[in-house]
């Protein structure tokens, strides 16, 4: 048997996804229209043997329940939801629910982080791991030199593919070889996050006694049952022989910001032509919008015919688009209202917003800069022939003028 664990986080680790996480959680932000940790979710689907899929975090329960029982019903799978009382890291978050995760004793456990963006190949990484025989094999992709620095950086022997050398986010260059966030473990893992916890707890123990508790280095202060899956696992294992990598080809991206949202909303878009086309509009029929590229329109939402739509726009339940409207590169969500003749294009228009007749929400769309898509927040009231331009609005901002590069408080 085989077991899915998908960490989530919880409502402190989305800052940089503000002002989109005020009302929703992160994992629950829709791209192509799907909440973003639906993506790995049906990826968990192509698993042989998968027997439970489990999130963790620290969001309230009542935030995930709704989705999570509707899932279990969809997928005829248990989708469960396991809420830590505090964050306990990357690893100590699976070593905390043990229990619950090891219940039907699965061979194999897949762990997934829940902010990234790619094609998932798990089965054949499954495959793999199974090959090497190690404890755990470690998804890989290839970056630019220069942002390699962002991620875990990695070294492993290109005949084996043994993981060498990690480091977590490092100073200086060390490979442009990173960690996607994706692992297959076998249940050894939760003897050596085990030993982690008890090795602190020794420490713990000794400073106590110790006077050279100014000495002791942050990570040294950590409390004895948050283990990082990176630093305190995976370093200390590398060249150990326990430890695998494979080498994904295929698209792969972190969501971290609103920009990256709409980047990947384009990307898993662009996957759905294989894997779901029937989530991907087609504009067939005279009484439907023109339709170019990939887009994605919630059955609840009415998009009258004269409006053109696409690429890469996504529109969720209940929005509005009247006559003449145009968008490109977007993301359009819950109940808003696009009038007449409005044009978005590179922006994130948010729950309840709306956008006046003849008015413009546009960005360059320079998606790693932070103004380089606008963002509207939640019911926000963009007035008649008002342009917006590489903006972020915070919610219930009411826009009766035009502005350019501002975060409007
Ligand atoms: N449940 C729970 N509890 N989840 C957590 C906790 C926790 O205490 N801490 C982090 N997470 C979740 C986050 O929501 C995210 O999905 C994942 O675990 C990893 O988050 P971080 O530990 O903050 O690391 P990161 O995202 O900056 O970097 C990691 O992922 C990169 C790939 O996206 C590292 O593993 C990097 O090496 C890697 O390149």
């Amino acid at each position: 048997k085989v077991v899915a664990v998908i960490m989530v986080g919880g409502p402190t680790k989305g800052t940089r996804f503000r002002p989109l996480s005020f009302n929703t959680p992160k994992p629950l932000f829709p791209l192509a229209g799907q909440p973003m940790v639906h993506h790995p979710i049906s990826a968990c689907k192509r698993i042989p043997n998968l027997a439970q899929i489990f999130l963790i975090g620290f969001y309230e329960e009542r935030e995930f329940a709704l989705y999570v029982s509707s899932l279990s019903n969809e997928l005829r799978l248990p989708v469960r939801y396991l809420k830590e009382d505090k964050p306990h890291g990357s690893a100590g978050g699976i070593y905390y629910f043990r229990d619950i995760i090891l219940e039907d004793s699965p061979s194999y456990i897949f762990l997934l982080n829940c902010d990234v963006c790619c094609n998932f190949p798990l089965p054949d990484m499954l495959e793999a791991h199974k090959r090497y025989g190690g404890m755990g094999t470690i998804l890989v992709n290839k970056v630019s030199a220069e942002s390699a620095n962002q991620f875990g950086a990695l070294v492993a022997d290109p005949v084996t593919n043994e993981l060498l050398h990690y480091t977590e986010k490092p100073e200086t260059f060390v490979s442009d070889l990173i960690n996607c966030g994706v692992y297959a473990f076998t249940s050894e893992i939760f003897d050596y996050i085990q030993d982690v916890s008890i090795h602190r707890e020794g420490r713990a123990n000794l400073r106590r006694v110790s006077s050279f508790e100014a000495l002791q280095s942050a990570t040294r202060n950590l409390p004895i049952d948050f283990v990082r899956l990176d630093q305190d696992i995976l370093t200390p294992l590398a060249g150990k022989k326990r430890l695998y990598t494979y080498e994904t080809m295929e698209f792969w991206e972190q969501i971290k910001t609103p920009g990256m949202s709409l980047k990947c909303s384009a990307l898993y878009l662009a996957q759905f032509q294989l894997t779901s086309p029937h989530l991907l509009a087609s504009g067939n029929g005279t009484r439907s919008a023109t339709i170019v590229g990939d887009v994605y329109i919630h059955p609840s939402a009415k998009v009258h015919p004269t409006a053109k739509i696409g690429p890469n726009v996504s529109i969720s339940a209940n929005v509005r688009v009247a006559p003449g409207v145009r968008l490109i590169s977007c993301i359009i969500l819950d109940d808003v209202e696009i009038m007449d003749n409005a044009v978005v294009i590179n922006s994130i228009i948010g729950w309840k917003s709306s956008v006046g007749k003849w008015s413009r929400v546009q960005a360059n769309g320079d998606y790693k800069d932070k103004l380089g898509i606008t963002i509207l927040g939640e019911a926000v009231i963009v007035e008649d022939e008002v342009v917006v331009t590489n903006s972020i609005v915070l919610p219930n901002k009411t826009l009766n003028l035009s502005v350019l590069e501002e975060i409007i408080l």
